[in-house]
């Protein structure tokens, strides 16, 4: 992996189904920009262990995201694809940061805060230090750039707090990393509620996400029932938080300006937004779904890209390990 392409990293934890808005606010940003970077990508298993998990089916989901991610078009020979705890170096860089890291500053991280109002019974030191973790993915690849959603930009401002705070305090280590957040598509709001994200927690709730594996026509079902608005007017009102969601998913796959596809819909209802909308998911997320199916039968052919992906990301991250704790006196 010797190039002078700057180094991208990030990563997206195997629980629930991948959705609509990790695709359009991370995944498909990476697989687009596959050739500009040298690129690392990480199923990160050991970020969804510090909420509750059913062994089990964390280890069939984590199989099945990197199946996923494959489908969406991460090609193997451009990225490195592997699993988190395949590499024992994220926790080992984590301790370190988090022997660095003021608990003030964990304590102010937004995500940290919702998920444990979400879950109150199972709030554990794990997802308090989440955010380390995350820095330790990001900083033993002396990564450049980290694209994802926007509600991540504020644990990327950590990592540089925190790549800064090491490098004065023990010597130059890490490269501080930039967040690469794609405007349109960079928040996704829930279907059912369009002032809150779509996301994997509140998969339960049947309309408010679309899964990638989602067949025709769930993906019919749950645009029409898709919260809007009593105007009628068809136009990118960030106010108006129902059709501004199903018009910015409609761009993402279409591509058009704003303005093409206000003068698309000029004069026309929600109904047939919803059925454009619907059509263009259906295109956009057809293909996906096929080479996903053709996949998952092809189980040898997944491990051996993995296992590949490890060792390539093994050795990067044994030197930038081996480097921060010899820095921090550790023998
Ligand atoms: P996660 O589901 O938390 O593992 O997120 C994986 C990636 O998807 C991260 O880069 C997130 O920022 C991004 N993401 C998650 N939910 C959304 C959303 N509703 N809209 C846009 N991006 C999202
Ligand atoms: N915290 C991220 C999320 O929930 C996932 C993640 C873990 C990540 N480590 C990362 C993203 C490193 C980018 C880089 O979406």
């Amino acid at each position: 992996m010797q190039t002078n392409k700057l180094r991208v990293f990030s990563g997206i934890q195997p629980t629930g189904n991948i959705h609509l808005g990790n695709y359009l606010g991370a995944v498909k940003n990476w697989v687009e920009r596959q050739d500009s970077y040298e690129n690392v990508f990480c199923v990160v298993n050991s970020h969804a262990i510090t909420l509750p998990q059913n062994p089990k089916i964390l280890k069939e989901k984590t199989y099945d995201l990197c199946a996923m991610l494959l489908a969406c078009g991460i090609n193997p020979k451009k990225s490195t694809l592997f699993i988190q705890s395949k590499v024992q170096e994220h926790t080992s860089l984590a301790w370190l940061l988090t022997c660095i890291t003021p608990m003030g500053d964990l304590s102010r991280m937004t995500q940290f805060k919702d998920k444990s109002q979400k879950n109150p019974k199972s709030i554990f030191a794990g997802l308090f230090n989440y955010p380390n973790l995350m820095s330790a993915d990001i900083l033993l690849y002396k990564s450049n750039l980290v694209p994802v959603g926007e509600d991540q930009k504020q644990h990327i401002e950590l990592a540089r707090d925190t790549a800064i705070r090491f490098n004065r305090d023990f010597g130059e280590t890490f490269v501080v990393p930039e967040p690469l957040i794609m405007q349109e598509g960079a928040r996704i709001m829930g279907l059912d509620d369009p002032t809150k994200k779509m996301s994997k927690s509140s998969s339960d709730k049947p309309n408010h996400s679309i899964a990638l594996i989602d067949t025709p026509d769930r993906i019919v079902k749950k645009i029409k029932k898709a919260t809007t608005d009593s105007e009628g007017i068809i136009a990118f009102h960030k106010e108006r938080a129902g059709v501004y969601n199903l018009l910015t998913i409609y761009q993402c796959f279409t591509k058009q300006t704003q303005e093409e596809i206000e003068s698309e819909f000029a004069g026309l209802g929600y109904g047939k937004l919803k059925e454009r909308v619907a059509e263009a998911v259906i295109e956009g997320l057809r293909p996906i779904r096929e080479s996903y199916e053709k996949l998952i039968l092809e189980q040898d052919y997944l491990h051996k890209i993995l296992d590949v992906g490890a060792q390539t990301a093994q050795k990067i991250a044994t030197a930038t390990y081996t480097e921060a704790k010899e820095k921090m006196g550790l023998i």
